[in-house]
């Protein structure tokens, strides 16, 4: 097995997902525990993660200098390998500033962690640190076109480190890497593929003759939720959906055909008027997705009442959380909190309903692959995520009910052009943001100082990165002008091109 030493990373769970994806175990541990789990497992090999740290900052989680004396080999990533030639007697800077995609260019295709690797690549980056003086024994394999200690090695000790993510999917040669490292460690393959029998069993056993209900919303998450509970526990199991119109104009029809599909009774609560009341006034992104969770919850336990009543024991709320929601909600000891997920972060803590979230532990593609492997149909398994909050997150100040509606008609215009051109399918994502930003335009030779719209359309599969997607021009200029013409109020529209790392997806 493999340690993951986590520095408080948002993606030390997809490394260690990537190294399971190859077959081999996984422990992520913190660096306080290091050398205690390095006696106890003796891991074939130790990774260290990414962390939103500085090596030289006050407090920054560091490890001992003797876990480089085990002989185990060794991959740092970014603030790994920072800490690691910190810890070794190489110099660490703030250095230069590398967010999202850069090119890798190998300088030294005959070394053992370089084999099958490309000579140029594309990587993905996001640090502000830099490895200015290499630690004795080390030498440079690849440098990217800003940062030449990009990736290097000591190949006596078998220690090596990348200042890329070779975790995340836009790094091309991200896995032939980490398969390089895995044939180093000679670490076993013994990683069974996921078992749906033992979600469903857990989840049997977890809730006995006790009733759950649970919040769906037509999103691919929450659906596999729901079908694995149902599964498990048949009419134990109650579905609601609750319409806070925030949601996309097409969701209610959508929900209709999936709990048709899946004969699974749903019951529906308008919240609509509720949940504007709450909002008004609201303009920060932290305290509408907080008056969303608590609006959700008053109404889950409103409805646990009533069924308590009708003689069921209700004990759990279940949501389909998945594990980048987690993992951006600060869900590990050192991971900076990125934004609260109204499914983790935004919950209230006196919440008298206990959380039973069978997909957590799983990423979108993991999701998506337990859909199929539960014989439910494309249009659900590959339907494009919403957020919680919904439309609350894409309208950039107070959500207003003329607001709701012009981000509801823009949404809906970007969707049927995209369907029409055939690109639907080919994203991950697409959304108009409503800026809360004022232009001038003249419509009609008059003056109009509107809203600007931000397009949103990204691809993506894990969701912990994305890029813009490459659309034609006269495809985008389509968007663009039905929305000046059909939504009121709207005078300009942009094209959002930044990837994540470093913008989120979502504006708020
Ligand atoms: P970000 O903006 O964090 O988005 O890069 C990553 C993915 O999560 C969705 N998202 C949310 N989902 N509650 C949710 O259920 C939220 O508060 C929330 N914020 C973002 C986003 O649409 C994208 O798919």
């Amino acid at each position: 097995m493999i340690l993951v030493i986590d520095f408080g990373s948002q993606v030390a769970h997809l490394i260690s997902r990537r190294i399971n994806d190859l077959g081999v175990k996984t422990k992520i541990i913190l660096p306080e525990d290091a050398l205690t789990e390095i006696a106890k497992e003796k891991p074939q090999g130790i990774i260290l993660s990414g962390g939103p740290d500085s090596v030289y900052a006050k407090g920054a989680p560091t490890i001992e200098r003797k876990v480089f004396d085990s002989n185990i080999p060794t991959l740092g990533i970014c603030y790994g390998l920072q800490l690691m030639m910190h810890l070794m007697g190489g110099k660490v800077v703030s250095g230069k500033k590398e967010y999202g995609p850069a090119r890798l260019v190998i300088k030294n295709a005959k070394s053992k962690i370089t084999k099958n690797i490309q000579k140029e690549s594309g990587v993905w980056v996001s640090h502000g640190d830099e490895v200015v003086e290499l630690a004795p024994g080390f030498r440079i394999v690849g440098s990217t076109e800003r940062v030449p200690a990009s990736f290097i090695e000591n190949d006596l000790k078998k220690i090596y480190g990348v200042q890329f993510h070779p975790e995340v999917e836009h790094t091309e040669i991200g896995k032939q890497l980490l398969e390089n490292f895995i044939k180093l460690c000679r670490a076993k393959r013994e990683i069974e593929p996921i078992n749906i029998d033992e979600i469903v069993n857990k989840i049997k056993k977890q809730v006995g003759k006790t009733y759950v209900i649970g919040a769906v919303s037509g999103g691919v998450d929450s659906t596999v939720a729901a079908v694995l509970m149902s599964k498990a526990i048949g009419k134990q199991f109650i579905p609601i959906y609750v319409d806070n119109g925030l949601m996309r104009y097409d969701t209610k029809d959508h929900l209709a055909k999936i709990f048709e599909y899946t004969k699974i009774k749903v019951q529906v609560i308008n919240a609509q008027d509720e949940t504007l009341k709450r909002l008004k006034g609201i303009t920060d992104p932290e305290e509408k997705r907080k008056t969303i969770g608590k609006l959700y919850i008053d109404i889950f336990e409103g409805e646990m009442k009533k069924i308590i009543k009708s003689g069921k024991n209700v004990k759990f709320l279940m949501q389909g959380t998945i594990y980048s929601d987690v993992i951006e909600s600060k869900g590990t000891k050192n991971a900076a909190k990125i934004k609260s997920h109204h499914n983790v972060g935004g919950l209230p803590e006196n919440m008298k309903l206990q959380l039973i979230e069978p997909v957590r532990n799983f990423y979108k593609d993991q999701v998506r692959r337990i859909g199929k492997m539960l014989k439910l149909p494309d249009v659900f398994v590959y339907k494009q995520p919403f957020p919680g909050p919904g439309y609350a997150v894409r309208i950039r100040g107070e959500v207003t009910k003329l607001r709701l509606e012009q981000e509801r008609l823009a949404d809906k215009i970007v969707l049927e052009e995209l369907e029409k051109a055939g690109y639907l399918q080919k994203i991950f994502q697409s959304f108009p943001v409503l800026t809360g930003a004022r232009s001038t335009a003249v419509k009609g030779d008059g003056r109009n100082f509107g809203e600007v719209v931000a397009l949103r359309i990204i691809e993506s599969k894990d969701v912990m990165t994305c890029k813009w997607a490459d659309l034609p021009y006269d495809l985008l200029q389509t968007i663009s002008s039905r929305i000046v013409n059909e939504v009121p109020d709207i005078s300009r529209v942009v094209y959002d091109i930044t990837t994540k790392p470093p913008a989120t997806m979502e504006w708020e």
